[in-house]
């Protein structure tokens, strides 16, 4: 599991501040009830079993005083040697949020590993390969997972063409060179402090085409390499990926299936 190479002293960032709306529960996803659990709690105790972090920064929505709670409870948890825990607000976008966590964090850490809240069955071997990869000299280092569906382009319709259908096929991309991308997405932090600080005067329409960390960091022009992730860390967006995370906790599989 580890390279052997000496690692990087490592936080990671837990962003858990968006309102998870494409979820429908009326409230924040972080909250949502999953096995019984809200998804943060899943989300912050893969992340300290992992035990790649000396800071874990959970990054809330401003208010949720209840999530707060629950972090406040868990830092009783922890035992001593483990992670420092600091708890704060998140702001208007996810890279708001990211920034946030990045001003909150100790003197002498090294790496960040920025983690989605909504990834909360990500498996510990993922943290790892991460790290790995910082250790062996990455700047910058993402997991992803081969694409199973064909992608294309499209653009929507017009004309005549809109009578047909909504958006018109503009080109297929090659699946073998595509890749899903997941979080944890690691960085040395002085490369992730950079590629925030360039984005931190975008305008509205330029942060929200900001999806993950390190398209920042391909904007300064730094190498971002890919380790292997895990189907296991799907993204808990929708209803459906709701119920396969309950069935990945409570079917027949069980815990007994963590992939690789
Ligand atoms: O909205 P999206 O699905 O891209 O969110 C990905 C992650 O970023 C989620 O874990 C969400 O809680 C977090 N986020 C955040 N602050 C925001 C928006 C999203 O921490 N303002």
């Amino acid at each position: 599991m580890n390279n052997g190479l000496p690692r990087p002293v490592t936080a990671v960032i837990i962003v858990a501040a968006g309102s998870g709306e494409r979820l429908g529960y009326g409230m924040p996803k972080a909250a949502v009830p999953l096995g019984g659990e809200p998804i943060l709690m899943h989300a912050l105790r893969g992340v300290v079993a992992s035990g790649v972090g000396s800071q874990v920064c959970v990054v809330l929505p401003p208010g949720a005083d209840g999530l707060r709670d629950l972090c406040e409870d868990f830092r009783e948890e922890l035992a001593d040697g483990g992670p420092v825990l600091t708890v704060l607000d998140g702001g208007a976008t996810r890279a708001d949020s990211v920034r946030a966590g990045i001003a909150a964090l100790m003197d002498g850490i090294e790496a960040v590993l920025v983690h989605d809240a909504a990834r909360a069955l990500a498996p510990e071997n993922v943290f790892h390969r991460v790290v790995d990869s910082l250790a062996a000299g990455a700047l910058a280092v993402i997991p992803a997972i081969p694409v199973v569906d064909t992608v294309k382009m499209v653009a929507r319709t017009s004309g005549d063409d809109a009578a047909i259908a909504p958006e018109l096929v503009t080109g297929t991309a090659p699946r073998e060179e595509l890749r899903s991308v997941q979080t944890p997405q690691g960085f040395r932090l002085s490369t992730l402090q950079d590629a925030h600080a360039a984005a931190s005067g975008f305008d509205e329409q330029q942060a929200a085409a900001v999806t993950d960390d390190a398209m920042l960091v391909e904007m300064l022009g730094v190498r971002v390499h890919a380790v292997h992730g895990s189907t296991q860390s799907l993204k808990i967006t929708t209803p459906l990926d709701l119920i396969i995370a309950e069935g990945l906790l409570e079917g027949p599989l069980g815990i007994r299936w963590v992939e690789g």
